[in-house]
């Protein structure tokens, strides 16, 4: 049958990513979709050398241009940022009739209701599996495993970065500052640090899973931030003197006021799973009423983890797998009304 034919558009980590997957398993991915997936067209800022093989596809300087070639079914953007290039590609991409698979937390988080909107109306739809927790399903998770669910809570740790400041902070015994810098220089921090720190990138996920979670209109504005920067060590110690660690947990829950959406360093029991997790994992707890509590653990970044979440979503549309972007149809998400106001 038909190739499915994608066109990548950023070749950073896990652009290159998605390129290797799709040369090294290419035979598995076509027996479980039934039909050949292929990559024909890539974008990117330069043309250097990445360690991949990119000859036998077309190269487009433009992403927007990449989304309307007409040899590409689905558009993968790998770029990030939430205005600019990867909104236009985005926009550009649906409104020429493609699917579109997506990394881009805060792109979704700000623009989501209106880019599932434009999806619906050309019969298109985004997939977002690699912007939420890396390789962890937890979107697939929540729309297809728990579909017969009221979904009475999400929570979890979903910034890795931030995850290796608190844990190094408490097992090294350094302050905020010395393993910011730490963190820094091994790369393991946003190129804007305070997206990370700040708590912003784990609150755009959360805002998404509350989306999909409780049938709202995705709403950041409504998540009351506070990131990590105010964290001492001192605080760390009376934490574990107390028997707790502090970890800076996201927590989204339907009330009688409204939607509850919290990014905040939170104490956590010392002895509960969630305290157990080291450096940059995530974890992320789902609770429905009939199933009960479902928990998540894996790596919520890199290249292997995000270009997997990102094949998934890819495998999906080759199946022919056609839910709505956020899981229920764009114009029947409730507008949420919020029950918590930001933290000052
Ligand atoms: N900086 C993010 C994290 C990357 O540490 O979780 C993945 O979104």
């Amino acid at each position: 049958s038909d190739p499915l034919r994608l066109g990548i558009a950023g070749l950073g980590t896990v652009g290159v990513g998605i390129v290797r997957i799709v040369q090294k398993h290419g035979d598995l991915l076509a027996a479980r979709a039934g039909r050949p997936i292929v990559i024909t067209a890539v974008s990117a800022r330069s043309q250097k050398d990445r360690g991949v093989d990119l000859s036998g596809y077309a190269w487009e300087d433009d992403p927007v241009a990449l989304a309307a070639r007409d040899d590409v079914d689905v558009v993968i953007e790998v770029m990030g940022g939430h205005e600019g290039p990867a909104k236009h590609t985005t926009e550009a991409a649906l409104a020429a009739g493609k699917d579109v698979v997506s990394a881009n937390k805060a792109l979704l988080a700000i623009h989501g209701q209106a880019l599932a909107e434009a999806a619906e109306a050309t019969g298109r739809v985004i997939r977002f599996e690699a912007a939420v927790a890396g390789g962890i399903p937890v979107v697939k998770s929540l729309i297809e495993g728990l579909a017969g669910n009221e979904i009475t809570r999400v929570l979890g740790v979903m910034n890795g970065s931030c995850n290796y400041i608190l844990t190094r902070m408490e097992d090294a015994g350094l302050t905020y500052a010395e393993v910011f810098e730490e963190a820094n220089q091994l790369g393991y921090l946003e190129a804007d640090p305070e997206l990370d720190v700040g708590g912003i990138d784990a609150g755009h996920k959360l805002a998404l899973l509350a989306a999909i979670a409780f049938g709202t209109q995705v709403d950041f504005s409504g998540v009351a931030l506070e990131g990590i920067g105010a964290v001492t060590i001192e605080d760390i110690r009376q934490a574990a003197d107390m028997g707790y660690r502090i970890k800076l947990l996201g927590v989204a829950q339907m009330t009688g006021r409204g939607l509850e959406q919290r990014m905040s360093p939170c104490l956590v029991p010392a002895t509960s799973p969630l305290a157990q997790l080291q450096g940059g994992t995530n974890m992320v707890v789902l609770e429905g009423d009939a199933v009960g509590q479902i928990v998540l653990r894996g790596a919520g970044a890199g290249e292997g983890p995000t270009a997997s979440a990102i094949m998934a979503d890819v495998m999906d549309l080759a199946r022919g797998t056609r839910y709505a972007t956020f899981g229920q149809p764009a114009h029947t998400l409730r507008r949420a009304r919020a029950a918590t106001a930001a933290i000052p």
